[in-house]
């Protein structure tokens, strides 16, 4: 039986990636760290959609993570058709408010973590028929983000790696998707311990983790390579590229106290 895996699956963009793929009739594996809330999910998965569902709790920015995920899945006897690496968050502020573990805590669960999961996930989804990668980057990959600059430079890795993933993989059964979401209605913003200003222009342009999935999905079925998500998020893309840099990077520093 083939299983999509979707990472940060307990609630946000990730829950709603698992709603919505289950509606397309995919069995589920869940991983986050809480594990009532996995438990929940599941449970309304089911209760909602024909479909299988398992769940993992797990840290994900352990350097083990990955190969723990492998080995759960294996043991098991799932075989995975989708990959789904969306758990991620950001820090807020100046650089040096969070101590140099806090900066790399969130660098190994953006990047390593995800390139872990595809490099181990890989030969498995090779022997599919068809297969996906779903990679969660953001629209603070298009651009420096001064006061978020680490994770702007880590969603900027996923938007790249995940560009070139693509590629290489062109002539085989797997297509990399990478999706860009701008503000979305979550608990984004409290982890990222934005401040009012960042609070508030979250909320202006908030989307629901509903309309993100619905996008990720179809994007990613499609075997679509980038996609950013809603007009607002596609403009300021467009506006990071056309406009000079420093005068991009002075706005976006306003918003991040
Ligand atoms: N919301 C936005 O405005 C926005 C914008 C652009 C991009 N994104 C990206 O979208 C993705 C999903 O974020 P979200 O907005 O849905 O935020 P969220 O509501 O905070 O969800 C994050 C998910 O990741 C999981 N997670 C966090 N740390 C983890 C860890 N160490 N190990 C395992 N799982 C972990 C969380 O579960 P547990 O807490 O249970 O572990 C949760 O399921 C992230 O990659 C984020 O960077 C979000």
């Amino acid at each position: 039986m083939n299983y999509a895996l979707v990472t940060g699956a307990s609630k946000g963009i990730g829950k709603a990636v698992a709603n919505e793929l289950a509606a397309k009739g995919f069995n589920l594996l869940l991983v986050a760290r809480s594990e009532s809330l996995l438990e929940q999910t599941a449970g309304e998965i089911v209760a909602r959609y024909k479909v299988k569902v398992d769940w993992y709790a797990l840290d994900l920015s352990r350097p083990s993570a990955p190969q723990n995920v492998l080995d759960w899945s294996r043991a098991k006897g799932y075989t995975v058709q989708v990959l789904v690496n969306n758990a991620g968050y950001g820090l807020s502020g100046p650089f040096e408010k969070y101590s140099l573990e806090e900066h790399w805590n969130m660098m190994q669960l953006n990047m390593q973590t995800l390139v872990g999961l595809t490099r181990l996930f890989l030969p498995d989804l090779q022997t599919q028929g068809r297969a996906y990668i779903l990679n969660i980057a953001s629209s603070a990959a298009y651009q420096a983000v001064p006061r978020l600059s680490i994770y702007a430079a880590t969603k900027a890795f996923v938007l790249s790696f995940s560009r070139g993933l693509h590629q290489e993989l062109a002539h085989g059964p797997i297509t990399v998707t990478v999706v860009s979401p701008g503000a979305t209605d979550t608990d984004f913003p409290n982890r990222a311990q934005l401040g009012e200003k960042g609070m508030k222009a979250a909320e202006k342009f908030n989307m629901s983790p509903q309309a993100v999935a619905t996008i990720a999905v179809r994007a990613m079925l499609a075997g679509k390579s980038e996609v950013i998500t809603g007009f607002i998020n596609k403009l300021g893309a467009a506006m990071a590229w056309l406009l000079p840099k420093g005068m991009v990077e002075k706005t976006a520093m306003k918003i991040y106290e």
